[in-house]
C-alpha cells in the first residue's frame, strides 16, 4: 500500500488506471450509499469515494474514519460525471473509486481544523505547529522559503561565490542587541555568545582570500521581538573583496531578480532607485519608506515663520515643521484626527495640527487653520492640497522626531486607505546613511549600523571632530516599508579602524580585547572589501504577501521568545548547572 502517485497529480488522463494514495483524511463526507473522503498531502487533495457496493470490510474501515487519520487507498482512477467537476481543485475532474483502504495511524480530535488558513489563537498554533504546518496556507509559504533559499544558492553559486560555514559557539561581540550565551563547561565562568550575524567571521574570510562569499547563516539577537523580528532568524550573508558600493548593489540586485523570476515569476527593473539617507527622512520621515504610493512630507518652515502659531515657531531654530496632504481626508471626524495624533505622539512629535481645504473658492479650515488665513492661498498652492483635502502638521524641536511622527502617520494612512497595491514590489536603496548617530541615554556616539563600516573619504580627516556630520558608505535595501538588507564597505585599514572604535567610545585596550582578532587580521594585508545581508524570513513574509516572519518560518518563537510547542526555554536540572560551573540566583 505504498504510494504510486501523491494526491495532486491524478487528471482525466489517468481514468481507468488502478493507483495508491498515502495521506490524511481532510474531510469526510456521508451521502447515504456514498462516501466522500478528500486525502490530502503535501502536494494536493484528492476525492476518493467509497459506495454501498463495497465490501463490509471495506465499509467498515470508512466507517471508522475520522479527520486526520493517515491511511493509505488503493482505487481506480475515474472521470467526475460532467456536474460534478470542481473547477477550484487540480484534481477536481476525477475521482479515485477505493477498493482497499488501510489506516496508516490514527488521529485524537485535532485542537483546530486544518485549513488552509488557520482560524486558530497564535498561542494554539505554536503549541500544535506540527499541525498547524498541515495548513495549506503553511505548506505553500515553507515550499517557497525552501524555494527561495535554493535560487539564492544557486545564482550566488553562478557567480563564482563560494558557500562557507562559519561556527554558531564565537565570542561575545555584541553588535547592537544583546548576546545569547552559552557557558562554557570545560572553561569554567567563561561563555561564548551565539552569533548576532556572521559579520567578523565573513570580513576573515576576506583576509583568507575567498573574495566571494556567501551562506544561508542563522543569526540570534536578544531583543524584543516584533512582527518582522525574532530572536533567531536567518540571513543571506554575503562578502566580497576588490568591490566598491556600486558592485555591491549590482550583486543585491542580481539576487532579487532571480530569486523573484523564480520563485514567483515576477520580472523586478534592472536597476533599483538610489535615495540618500536624507533625502529618505525628509520626503517620507523614515529611512525604509514605503514606495508603492508617494504622498511626501513636505516642508512647512517658511509658512511657519510668517504665522503667529508659536507651538510651531519654537520648533524653527533646531528642529522642523512638516506638512503632509492627505487627499480628500476632509471628512475625517475630530476622533479619527485624533487617532493620527495619538499615533504621531508615539514617535514623540510635540505638536500635531490638522487643517481643511474647504470647497468654492479653496481656503483653509478648522483646526490650527486660524494661523494661517493670510497664507491660505500659497499654502494651498505650494502643498498641491484640493478642496476636500486634509493637511496634516508636525512640528518638534528635533527634527529627526518631527520627521519619524510624520512618517508614521504617513505609513499608517498608506495602510488604513489602500493607497498601494498589496502585490507590487517597489524595491529602494537607502545610501549614505549616517555613520555614527547620538546615544541620548548614554550621552555619547555609537556606530549606526556596525562598528566595521567604512566612513566615506571626505569624511575622514574631520572623523573625531563631527561625527555627526560622517557619512558611511553603508547601504539598506528596502521593500514595501521595510529593510529588506543591509550592509557596507567595510574599514581595511586598521589604523581607521581604531580611530572608528575610538570615535564610537571605545578605548584601545577595550577594543583590543573584544575585536584584536580582526584588527590583528586587518595588519596582514586585508584586501579592500564590502558585503550585504537581506534577511530571508523578510524577505520570504513579502513575497508571500504576509505581515508577520512567524508565517514564513517553521518553529518561531511567541512575543515572550518562547516556543509553547517544546516549552523552551526551560529550567535544567541541577547536575547540568553544576557542570556548567552555574548557580541561579534566587532573585
Ligand atoms: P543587520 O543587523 O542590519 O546587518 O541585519 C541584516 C538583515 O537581517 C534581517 N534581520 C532580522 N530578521 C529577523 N529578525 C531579526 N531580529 C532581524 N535582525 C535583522 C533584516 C536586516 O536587514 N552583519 C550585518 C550585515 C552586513 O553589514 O553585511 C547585519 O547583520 O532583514
Amino acid at each position: 500500500m505504498k504510494r504510486t502517485v501523491d494526491c495532486g497529480s491524478l487528471r482525466k488522463s489517468d481514468s481507468g488506471n488502478i493507483v495508491v494514495l498515502n495521506g490524511w483524511i481532510h474531510r469526510k463526507r456521508d451521502h447515504g450509499a456514498l462516501t466522500f473522503i478528500n486525502i490530502r498531502d503535501r502536494y494536493g487533495i484528492t476525492q476518493v469515494v467509497a459506495d454501498s457496493d463495497n465490501s463490509p470490510e471495506l465499509l467498515s474501515v470508512v466507517g471508522a474514519l475520522h479527520n486526520e487519520f493517515c491511511v493509505a487507498v488503493e482505487g481506480t482512477v475515474r472521470e467526475r460525471p460532467a456536474e460534478m467537476v470542481n473547477p477550484d481543485m487540480a484534481t477536481g475532474e476525477i475521482e479515485v473509486v477505493a477498493r482497499r483502504i488501510l489506516i496508516l495511524n490514527q488521529s485524537e480530535t485535532l485542537p483546530f481544523q486544518i485549513e488552509d488558513e488557520s482560524a486558530a489563537k497564535e498561542e494554539t498554533r505554536l503549541r500544535y505547529r506540527y499541525l498547524d504546518l498541515r495548513s495549506a496556507g503553511m505548506q505553500r509559504r515553507i515550499a517557497l522559503r525552501s524555494a527561495v533559499a535554493f535560487a539564492a544558492r544557486e545564482w550566488l553559486t553562478g557567480q563564482g561565490f563560494y558557500e562557507i560555514e562559519t561556527p554558531t559557539l564565537i565570542k561575545s561581540t555584541p553588535e547592537g542587541a544583546r548576546d545569547y550565551l552559552v557557558p562554557s563547561r570545560l572553561s569554567p565562568g567563561n561563555f561564548y555568545a551565539l552569533p548576532q550575524s556572521p559579520q567578523l567571521y565573513k570580513q576573515l574570510l576576506m583576509v583568507s582570500g575567498f573574495d566571494k562569499y556567501f551562506q544561508i547563516a542563522r543569526c540570534y539577537r536578544d531583543e524584543d521581538a516584533r512582527g518582522d523580528r525574532q530572536p533567531e532568524f536567518t540571513q543571506i550573508d554575503i562578502e566580497m573583496s576588490f568591490v566598491d558600493r556600486d558592485d555591491v548593489l549590482r550583486v543585491g540586485e542580481g539576487l532579487m531578480q532571480h530569486i523573484f523570476k523564480k520563485c514567483l515569476n515576477v520580472n523586478l527593473s534592472a536597476s533599483f532607485p538610489r535615495i540618500p539617507w536624507e533625502e529618505a527622512m525628509d520626503r517620507y520621515g523614515t529611512d525604509k519608506p514605503d514606495l508603492r504610493f508617494d504622498m511626501p512630507l513636505q516642508e512647512f518652515r517658511n509658512f511657519a515663520e510668517k504665522s503667529g502659531f508659536s507651538a510651531f515657531k519654537d520648533a524653527l531654530a533646531e528642529g522642523a515643521v512638516k506638512a503632509l496632504v492627505a487627499p480628500g481626508l476632509a471628512t475625517y471626524s475630530r476622533k479619527q484626527i485624533e487617532e493620527l495624533e495619538s499615533h504621531a505622539k508615539i514617535y514623540k512629535a510635540k505638536t500635531f495640527a490638522w487643517m481643511k481645504v474647504s470647497g468654492g473658492q479653496p481656503a483653509l479650515e478648522g483646526g490650527a487653520s486660524k494661523f494661517f488665513t493670510d497664507q491660505a492661498p500659497e499654502i494651498i498652492q505650494n502643498l498641491g492640497a484640493k478642496p476636500g483635502d486634509l493637511i496634516l502638521m508636525v512640528a518638534d524641536c528635533r527634527k529627526q522626531v518631527a520627521l519619524t511622527s510624520l512618517g508614521a502617520v504617513r505609513s499608517k494612512l498608506g495602510h488604513d486607505l489602500n493607497l498601494y497595491q498589496p502585490e507590487t514590489f517597489a524595491f529602494a536603496w537607502i545610501v549614505d546613511f549616517p555613520l555614527f548617530e547620538f546615544n541620548e541615554e548614554e550621552n555619547r556616539w555609537e556606530a549606526a549600523h556596525h562598528l566595521f563600516s567604512y566612513p566615506q573619504e571626505p569624511f575622514h580627516a574631520a572623523m573625531e571632530r563631527d561625527p555627526g556630520a560622517v557619512k558611511g558608505d553603508l547601504y539598506d535595501l528596502v521593500l514595501n516599508g521595510y529593510e529588506l538588507a543591509s550592509g557596507s564597505i567595510r574599514i581595511h585599514d586598521p589604523e581607521l579602524q581604531k580611530r572608528v572604535f575610538k570615535t564610537a567610545g571605545i578605548e584601545e585596550e577595550e577594543a583590543q580585547k573584544r575585536f584584536g582578532f580582526l584588527t590583528d587580521a586587518l595588519k596582514f594585508g586585508a584586501p579592500p572589501h564590502g558585503g550585504i545581508a537581506p534577511g530571508l524570513d523578510r524577505l520570504v513574509m513579502l513575497m508571500a504577501g504576509q505581515h508577520s516572519i512567524k508565517e514564513v518560518i517553521a518553529f518561531p518563537k511567541n512575543s515572550f521568545a518562547e516556543s509553547p510547542m517544546d516549552e523552551c526555554p526551560s529550567p535544567v536540572d541541577q547536575k547540568q548547572l553544576d557542570e556548567l560551573h552555574l548557580v541561579i540566583s534566587k532573585d
